[in-house]
């Protein structure tokens, strides 16, 4: 059963904080009149992006989001989270309460393993401090009594299983307990489960699935960020040194293309590799992220397909809805759920959907759902910014794509203007960044603010002290909620 909290203050109280009805609306052509200035301000350098970008907007109608909200598309956030993650979700929860615009307005379900976890995540929410005035020395007087968002559900993952899956071998029906499939089938397919029974079960029109160490840094609109990524959505590859590969990511990209019907070969398995990204804890229903890699075994490139690389990976029900409904000609009686379970190895939710995109890209020539996707390889655009030389900052750091250290790119003397325009033209609001020793203060702050960072990782111990003092820089000025007009 879902476990739906209570608003804390008044609708019409949140109304105030959140952006005026008007400025909401008029944020969808604001958006587009941003990617066509932005297009002329590069035009002369970026031939090819005027043209690509230019075609999105005549083809892609994104007329004023939802003159009135019920027009609005349907916006979900999935968060897969266990004990282990408890003080990171709840912070994270809290950080959104305080500083997202809109929060409240979208639905949130953190998918938890058994009835135990979703008591013991509801206990230490409802003992949260509340905001307070000055969350992260932010005005946050509007939502001072906030300590979490409104529409937030703690999910018993057994709760929500897909009919196909109550048989699954692992489950404690006494209990509703889905810890033995963990233990049962591994943490991949578990976590897959976790991400993809909440996928499939709601309605959405995009959906985030977001890992638990999640932390916002200034004021934003979770649905004008998730608008500003749907409306020229790119699918990132990475090119790799093959030092990196490991049999553990071929493992894994091997059961990725299992699930859809292909081998690597077919994708061009010499390209083709899987990274970790975040620290793999190997703990029960821990968040983990992985990558899509490739690497040819000459060892100069790969590829990776890398939002992945990231802690929030857009998702959009159409997809998921395809994927899920695919039958493969040799087994034409199994579901995805089948052969989720049976196929060997270390299939990837992550891996699987980017595959499938590319793979429908190719197949369906036409239709919008696939059309709209650019798959860029992220080291040919950064290079574009004229970052060619901060590249190698990061070429020689093991086992990742270029976005998921792309801060790296900071170290560069002189590469924070390029890296910040980088940032912005492509709309990374959610950076990882897991480290604040890697260069000075001054110019990760300066990155943050003028990039117009909306969410970080909290497993940067410290980052919140800085952000804090930052706002206290009268001659900057505390940082302004991202206005997508100005981008
Ligand atoms: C909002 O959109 C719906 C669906 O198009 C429409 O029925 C309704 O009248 C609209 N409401 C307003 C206030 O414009
Ligand atoms: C914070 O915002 C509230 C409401 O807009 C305002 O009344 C108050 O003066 C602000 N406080 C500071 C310290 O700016
Ligand atoms: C927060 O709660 C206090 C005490 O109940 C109340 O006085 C105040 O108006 C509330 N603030 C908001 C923004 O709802
Ligand atoms: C679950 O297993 C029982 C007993 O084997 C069977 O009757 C039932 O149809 C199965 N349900 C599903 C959804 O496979
Ligand atoms: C389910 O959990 C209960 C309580 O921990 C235990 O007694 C029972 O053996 C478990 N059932 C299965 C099938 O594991
Ligand atoms: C390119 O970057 C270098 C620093 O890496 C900088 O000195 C130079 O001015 C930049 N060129 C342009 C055209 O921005
Ligand atoms: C405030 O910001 C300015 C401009 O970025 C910077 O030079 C100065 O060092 C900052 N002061 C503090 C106390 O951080
Ligand atoms: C966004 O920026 C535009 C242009 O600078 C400005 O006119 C508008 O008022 C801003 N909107 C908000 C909500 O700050």
């Amino acid at each position: 059963m879902e476990a739906p909290y209570h608003p804390r203050f008044s609708k019409a109280v949140l109304a105030t904080f959140t952006a005026p009805g008007t400025v909401a609306r008029g944020v969808g052509v604001c958006l587009l009149l941003s990617t066509f200035v932005a297009v002329m301000l590069l035009a002369m350098q970026f031939h090819e992006h005027l043209a690509l970008r230019a075609w999105h907007l005549d083809t892609l109608a994104y007329v004023g989001p939802a003159a009135n909200s019920t027009q609005a598309e349907q916006i979900r956030l999935i968060i897969p989270s266990f004990n282990g993650h408890l003080e990171e979700f709840v912070h994270f929860m809290k950080s959104l309460a305080c500083l997202c615009t809109d929060i409240d307005e979208i639905p949130i379900s953190a998918v938890l393993s058994n009835q135990a976890e979703v008591e013991l995540f509801h206990a230490r929410l409802q003992a949260q401090s509340p905001c307070g005035s000055n969350f992260l020395n932010y005005n946050t007087s509007h939502v001072a009594n906030n300590t979490h968002p409104k529409l937030l559900a703690l999910e018993n993952l057994y709760d929500i299983l897909p009919p196909l899956l109550s048989n699954t071998s692992g489950l404690n029906h006494t209990t509703r307990d889905t810890v033995g499939v963990l233990k049962q089938h591994g943490l991949y397919k578990y976590q897959s489960i976790k991400k993809l029974s909440a996928a499939a079960r709601y309605d959405y029109d995009y959906a985030l699935w977001l890992d638990s160490e999640g932390l916002a840094i200034r004021p934003f609109s979770m649905r004008e960020t998730i608008r500003a990524y749907y409306r020229d959505p790119v699918i990132w590859k990475s090119a790799m040194t093959d030092e990196r590969q490991t049999d553990f990511m071929r493992a894994i990209m091997d059961a990725s293309a299992g699930m859809i019907g292909r081998t690597m070969e077919e994708f061009g398995r010499r390209y083709w590799n899987v990274e970790r990204s975040v620290k793999l804890l190997g703990f029960l229903g821990v968040s983990l992220g992985v990558g899509c890699v490739c690497t040819s075994p000459t060892g100069s490139h790969c590829f990776h397909a890398d939002l992945v690389s990231s802690f929030m990976w857009p998702i959009e029900k159409a997809v998921i809805n395809d994927l899920l409904a695919l039958r493969l000609a040799s087994a034409p009686h199994q579901t995805y759920w089948d052969r989720l379970l049976k196929t060997p190895g270390l299939p990837f939710e992550i891996c699987v959907y980017n595959l499938f995109i590319h793979l429908r890209k190719e197949d369906t020539a036409g239709d919008p759902i696939y059309d709209k996707y650019r798959i860029l390889q992220v080291e040919r655009e950064v290079e574009k910014f004229n970052l060619t030389t901060a590249l190698e900052q990061v070429s020689h750091q093991p086992g990742t794509g270029l976005l998921e250290r792309f801060y790296l790119l900071l170290r560069e003397p002189g590469a924070l203007a390029d890296v910040v325009h980088f940032t912005k033209f492509n709309r990374l609001y959610f950076q990882r960044m897991d480290d604040r020793r890697f260069t000075d203060k001054e110019t990760i702050l300066k990155f943050l603010k003028d990039a117009s960072i909306a969410m970080i990782l909290s497993s940067n111990p410290g980052i919140d002290d800085w952000i804090a003092e930052a706002q206290l820089n009268i001659s900057v000025g505390s940082w302004k909620w991202i206005n997508a007009t100005t981008h």
